[in-house]
């Protein structure tokens, strides 16, 4: 266990070089299955989920190795084709093996994963994608069995545009004899980034970035070099703290467009961004104003992982700003910690209404997920007086040093780490 501790009112400058992006790293490993050749990846982010992660490819019979920041993932031994029930309770993204390792062995044993509290997140998509693909799919006492002797190339059409049914089913049919199609899929620039990586170990796929993916199945595909994109989650969350210190941060190594849905509402409400190559500085000089509207939605959508720290920024805003959740069922589980910060946030049902309040007041609060967590710092530090973050590690799931590096831009901002708790 542990918690942050936050004395609010410091304004935030300097310079942050954004980590590796969680939700590349992720996939991306998760494609290393997809060879038997070393597969080399810069720029990971050293974070939670990505351990986490790296220890079901060892369970599976994979070295993971680390040299500085080169971090060697060998599969040459990789035997087991069931997911360890502990490290996929863990980690929502251990589904994502799924269609790797049905590749790999043509055959698959899972449990539902787990991951954030965020709501209903069924696996419906990525299970009847495997079916058209030829996988034959039964569950029984929890378990989910695939048996994919027959895996073929096949097309399918998602009900909704799931990453990471998108990304497991790219995996899976590069490696499936023939072609297929992936219809309404994801468009995300982690999807483009997969895109590119099956391409560079020799595969054959295209249209990542618009909803239909065409897939050309290979028999085998070999190993690759990989340096993460920028993660532009951790980006926004800087962007925002930047705004409610009115202070001016500089972000270096940054996909400018993968931002733009986060700019523009934060230059609606008064932030000025100046962008420079693959920088940005942000810079918030005065109270911010309202926000009017933000709907997440997926990808070029506003991202529902900012949508909690947005509410963090309407919370002190001068307006009232609306905001509606269309991705997560249950994703306003921060608004609860946020009104005891004194924020005036009213919900109903999939929409948060929030009229902004001059000054947040600092007390003990509990993180309940990654983003929501992430939210909560950034209410801290623009708060009167001392915040008490519970259940920090939460955080660690997603930001490698936040804060260290909030620290370093001049918060107040300690760790305390809680033996037995
Ligand atoms: C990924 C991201 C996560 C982000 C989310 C939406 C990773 C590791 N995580 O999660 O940070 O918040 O995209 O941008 O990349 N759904 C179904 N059935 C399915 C799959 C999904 O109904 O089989 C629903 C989910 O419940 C949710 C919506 O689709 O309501 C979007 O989920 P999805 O895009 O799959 O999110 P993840 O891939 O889990």
């Amino acid at each position: 266990m542990a918690r942050l501790i936050i004395n609010g009112g410091a304004s935030l400058n300097g310079e942050v070089n954004v980590q590796g992006a969680k939700n590349v790293a992720l996939p991306i490993f998760a494609a290393a299955l997809l060879t038997e050749e070393p597969v080399i990846v810069y720029n990971w982010p050293a974070i939670s989920d990505v351990y986490n992660m790296l220890s079901i490819l060892e369970h599976i019979g994979a070295t993971v190795s680390f040299e500085k920041d080169r971090l060697l993932i060998d599969t040459r031994r990789a035997q087991r084709w069931e997911m360890p029930d502990s490290l996929a309770k863990e980690i929502r993204s251990s589904i994502f093996m799924m269609g790797p390792i049905m590749a790999r062995f043509r055959m698959a044993r899972f449990t539902y994963p787990g991951g954030c509290e965020i709501g209903n997140r069924p696996i419906d998509l990525h299970l009847r994608g495997l079916k058209n693909l030829g996988v034959n799919v039964t569950e029984a006492g929890g378990h989910i069995m695939c048996e994919g002797r027959r895996l073929k190339g096949g097309d399918v059409h998602l009900d909704y545009p799931s990453v990471g049914a998108t990304e497991n089913l790219m995996m899976a049919a590069a490696m499936a004899p023939g072609k297929s199609v992936i219809r309404n899929a994801a468009r995300e620039p982690e999807i483009v980034e997969l895109q590119s990586v099956i391409n560079r170990m020799g595969g054959n796929v295209n249209g990542a970035g618009t909803s239909t993916i065409f897939i050309e199945g290979k028999n085998s595909l070999g190993g690759f070099t990989y340096t993460c994109m920028p993660d532009r989650i951790v980006a926004g969350t800087f962007m925002v703290a930047a705004v409610v210190t009115k202070g001016s941060i500089t972000l270096k190594n940054i996909v400018p467009e993968h931002l733009f849905a986060i700019s523009a509402k934060l230059r609606e409400a008064g932030a000025k961004i100046e962008i420079y190559g693959d920088a940005l500085t942000i810079t918030g000089q005065e109270r911010l104003r309202e926000m009017h509207l933000i709907e997440t939605g997926p990808y070029p959508g506003f991202p529902t992982d900012m949508q909690a720290q947005m509410c963090s920024a309407a919370a002190i805003s001068r307006g009232t700003s609306i905001i509606v959740e269309n991705v997560f069922d249950n994703r306003f589980k921060h608004v609860a910690e946020l009104q005891r910060m004194g924020a005036n946030i009213v919900i109903k049902n999939n929409v948060a209404v929030i009229k902004g309040v001059e000054k947040l007041h600092g007390t003990e609060v509990k993180a309940m997920d990654l983003r929501g967590g992430a939210a909560l710092v950034l209410a801290g530090l623009c708060a009167e007086g001392k915040t008490v973050i519970d259940q920090a590690k939460i955080i660690d799931r997603g930001y490698e040093t936040f804060d260290a590096e909030l620290s370093l831009l001049g918060a107040n901002i300690t760790r305390e780490e809680i033996e037995g708790g």
